[in-house]
């Protein structure tokens, strides 16, 4: 897991003016809305006794503490401890840690990390999001297991034929293999393109969109640091791009909160179609990504057997490595000395439409 980056860690209209706990990168956190709306990430451990804010309550901005009532404000000041008398000195320690946040694309992101602002990793680009020519739904998913072998996985384009077999994948039955292509560096990721000439009439949704029986699929996949993937699929007759953020809970869990445009049936009736089929590939995946062991990939590069289609996925662990190696990498033993112990379990997975 990677410090200093923004994580996109929720949806932006899943999160009110009612504390909510997010899990991540091992640790607790707490969202909120002021009464501007705007959003609010603190530490989700009060810094009397540790109870989780998130069981507590917003009021004038600020939120208290279900355990003793202390208020925090916005920055983590506490400005009341109920028990004390009136001119009792609050002490300073009785602050909470603040996190940088910030909304775009439908995501509450906030950042983690120590860097000054001006140097801070940008938000990769969401194009399609303010493209009134595409549609969008919106979906989560939790994994058993560490969020690299997710990323992997929407990287590797060998799958596709096996995993996805019986569903958009079948349109690869014919002709599996992965045709050779390039690794582009890009600003803070890495991507490819890959053309597949002789794609045939898939087995779900997608079989609407081909006629005759075959055609021409151009993709882009493109990984952003840290967490990011971004798959483009343009199939003559439309276009479709798959966002995932792939948010690292633990070391054995990932919750992946995407956003799939698309530039065909774009009535809303036609959403629900999407979600299921999207849920279908995604469950599909899930097994076997839960399967792999270690649940981590592994640091060694040689560890594993590489063959040529593997280019993108490789790509990202040397990546990783590189920002592993320049000290990015956050502990990954400190799930209980760091407010781990989660009491929500609002990861089950759970759907999001809009
Ligand atoms: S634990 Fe939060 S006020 Fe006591
Ligand atoms: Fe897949």
């Amino acid at each position: 897991m990677l410090k200093n980056f923004w994580y996109g860690c929720e949806f932006s209209s899943a999160v009110t003016s009612q504390p909510k706990q997010i899990v991540m990168l091992n640790q607790k956190f707490v969202l909120y809305r002021d009464s501007q709306g705007q959003v609010v990430a603190l530490k989700d451990q009060c810094s009397h006794r540790g109870a989780a804010l998130s069981l507590g309550w917003v009021e004038d901005g600020c939120i208290r503490c279900p355990y003793h009532g202390w208020k925090f404000q916005a920055d983590g000041k506490c400005i009341d401890i109920p028990a004390n008398a009136p001119e009792t000195p609050i002490p300073k320690k009785a602050r909470i840690e603040t996190y940088p946040v910030q909304e775009k694309y439908g995501y509450v992101w906030l950042f983690y990390g120590d860097l000054p602002e001006e140097e801070r990793p940008p938000i990769p680009p969401f194009p399609e999001f303010e493209d009134p020519t595409f549609n969008q739904i919106f979906l989560e998913l939790k994994y058993q297991t560490h969020y690299t072998r997710c990323i992997e996985n929407t990287l590797d384009s060998a799958h596709l034929a096996i995993v996805h077999a019986k569903s958009f994948g079948a349109g690869f039955r014919q002709d599996p293999r992965v045709p050779d292509y390039q690794v582009q560096e890009e600003n803070w990721g890495i991507s490819a393109k890959i053309k597949y000439a002789n794609f045939t009439k898939p087995q779900n949704i997608f079989k609407l969109f081909f006629s005759p029986s075959y055609t021409e699929l151009n993709t882009k996949t493109t990984f952003y640091l840290p967490n990011i993937t971004k798959v483009e699929v343009d199939f003559v007759r439309g276009k479709m791009i798959n966002y995932a953020i792939h948010l690292p809970v633990d070391e054995n869990t990932t919750i992946t909160k995407r956003i799939q445009f698309r530039n065909v049936l774009k009535q809303q009736w036609a959403d629900s179609l999407f979600v299921k089929s999207l849920y279908k590939s995604l469950n599909e995946d899930r097994i076997v990504s839960e399967s792999q062991y270690p649940a981590v990939i592994p640091d060694s590069l040689s560890a594993e057997v590489h063959c040529p289609s593997d280019a993108l996925p490789l790509a990202y662990r040397k990546l990783r490595q590189k920002y592993l190696a320049m000290g990015w990498g956050l502990k990954s033993n400190n799930c209980q000395s760091n407010n781990f112990n989660s009491h929500l379990e609002q990861h089950s997975s759970t759907l999001v439409v809009k």
